[in-house]
């Protein structure tokens, strides 16, 4: 049997084995998706271990995303870009690296027809997730994309990376919110079911079209204010699935069947 994994650490509260499972034997592949949680000082060995025969490959999550750029021999462009691998393909012993996220980050905006090109984009942080989503809109082409976030170094040097604007996560945000079309979470704040990136009275600043993104898969905070305000939005659930169906048709060069995984992650989440 093929073997394809989670390198993580930790990984054992991931939604990917539950929907990645279900498409490997929704096609009939004889494949297991394994968890594999690696600490630091393992990460080389784990690494040497996806070379071998019968290992399709990995997805890679925190903490070893940018690790695993220097760990595999080839790196997608668009991977480069984020500086994130979070897929890698075992090709006969070589290993090829790409970051399916980025378009995770634009198929549920895609599926709902959002005219990207056409907006102001406003993201909520300045770490590796926000990294990948700059490389998501640069690839869409959007009017203007504003970097926001608590330490505003880090939002700067974001900013001149992809040419966009950089702000604090303040008051002062405001003034962009009022001309944004999207609003995206990309902090690490909302997994505790309590907090939000910033004070929900910026909420009103935005226009009554907007759109408000959290890449949490889960409902957050954030969300919530933001429907409470009449806003619609996206959860993290799609880009999750999006993501893992792009990751199996690299592993696999087949068409991932999309719903089957929809539908395990759905139940996986709950
Ligand atoms: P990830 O890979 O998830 O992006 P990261 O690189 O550690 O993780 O980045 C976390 C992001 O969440 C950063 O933008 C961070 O802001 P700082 O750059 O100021 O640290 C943001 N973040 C984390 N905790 C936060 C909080 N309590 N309030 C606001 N932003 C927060």
């Amino acid at each position: 049997p093929l073997a394809v994994g989670l390198i993580g650490y930790p990984v054992e509260h991931s939604l990917s084995p539950a929907f990645q499972q279900a498409a490997f034997d929704a096609l009939g592949i004889p494949a297991r998706y394994e968890l594999w949680p690696t600490p630091p000082e393992s990460l080389d060995e784990r690494f040497r271990a996806l070379r071998a025969p019968g290992v399709l490959g990995a997805n890679v999550t925190v903490p070893h995303k940018r690790a695993a750029f220097a760990r595999v021999d080839h790196v997608a462009e668009r991977a480069q870009r984020a500086g994130a691998v979070n897929t890698v393909v075992n090709r006969g012993g070589t290993l090829y690296g790409d970051n399916t996220d980025v378009p995770g980050f634009l198929a549920p905006l895609r599926e709902r027809g959002v005219p990207l090109a056409e907006l102001v984009v406003v993201v909520l942080g300045a770490g590796g997730a926000a990294r990948g989503i700059l490389v998501a809109l640069g690839e869409a082409g959007c009017r203007q994309v504003v970097v926001a976030n608590r330490t505003p170094e880090r939002a700067r040097e974001l900013a001149a990376a992809f040419g966009a604007v950089a702000s604090s996560l303040d008051h002062r945000l405001a003034s962009h919110l009022t001309r944004a079309g999207l609003l995206v979470n990309a902090t690490s704040v909302g997994w505790d079911g309590v907090s939000l990136p910033l004070d929900a009275a910026l909420l009103e600043a935005l226009p009554a079209t907007a759109l408000v993104y959290d890449l949490t898969y889960h409902d957050t905070p954030f969300l919530q204010a933001a429907r409470r305000r009449g806003l619609e939005t996206i959860d993290g659930l799609g880009m999750l699935v999006h993501q893992g169906a792009e990751s199996f048709r690299l592993w696999t060069g087949q068409e991932p069947p999309l719903a089957v995984m929809w539908q395990a992650a759905l139940a996986a989440r709950r």
